[in-house]
């Protein structure tokens, strides 16, 4: 089994499409989405259909889709990011709006056979609806301290990363990572629709069950589509530029 797992998608339809064409040719057959399905981008509602299609063992809450589907008061948000969440409300159904405020702050996956276990949240496992970001090493051990599982997917800094623990807790990029056992690993799979690592390519990462290996996975896309409907959309004009860069 080979489970692709999707974070920060961001309404970017153009990123999204390339990404599931790569998880086709790479033979994945399961999904796990750790949030963020909108916000910055100008496709919410494609990408939200999109991934509700998708063979989905576990979905949760990002920051984005909490604010999005809540209609609360934007605290914490960037005058393009809060922007970008009052136009994104405006785009999507009363359906679509409660899909997204019903989504769960983290999750758990359990299957048999073959045997998979491991958790998923959009920001931290110790306090998910804080929205804290994960960084280091010392963020990174306060979370696996409600990480009941050898394995757990993050996304929410837009950055690759992988913390390992065993007696102390490491962490740095990562291309493939082979899972040993009696270690615990916290992954960022970085974003599909808005990369902050200087790489603009999407990102993604797979977990293939068998060979017990998670790679991170880039995939180049048709940004300057992406950019010319944030534009054509009426959303700050930044949010079109940092795609050519990654940041
Ligand atoms: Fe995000």
């Amino acid at each position: 089994m080979r489970i692709a797992v999707l974070g920060d998608i961001h309404s970017n339809l153009e990123a999204l499409t390339a990404v599931l064409e790569k998880t086709k040719q790479l033979g994945c057959d399961k999904y796990v989405c750790i949030g963020d399905i909108v916000g910055y981008n100008a496709n919410p509602h494609e990408c939200l259909e999109i991934v509700r299609s998708l063979d989905l063992l576990a979905v949760v809450m990002g920051n984005h889709d909490s604010y999005t589907g809540n209609m609360r008061e934007l605290v914490g948000f960037n005058l393009q990011a809060a922007k970008a969440v009052e136009w994104t409300r405006e785009q999507l159904s009363e359906e679509e709006l409660d899909w997204l405020r019903k989504l769960p702050m983290k999750e758990e996956v359990f299957l048999g056979s073959p045997s998979v276990r491991f958790s998923i949240v959009h920001s931290t496992m110790d306090n998910p609806n804080m929205w804290g970001y994960i960084f280091d090493r010392f963020t990174a051990a306060a979370s696996m301290q409600y990480q009941w599982t050898p394995l757990c997917f993050f996304g929410h800094t837009h950055t690759p990363l992988a913390f390992i623990k065993t007696d102390t807790v490491t962490g740095g990029i990562y291309d493939t990572l082979k899972l040993e056992p009696n270690h615990k690993y916290l992954i960022n799979v970085g974003s599909v629709g808005q990369p902050r690592d200087r790489d603009p390519r999407a990102a993604f990462a797979v977990y293939d069950v068998e060979a017990g290996e998670v790679t991170l996975q880039r995939v180049e896309y048709d940004v300057e589509s992406s950019q010319k409907k944030i534009l054509a959309a009426g959303l700050p004009s930044r949010l079109a530029e940092r795609l050519a860069v990654g940041r």
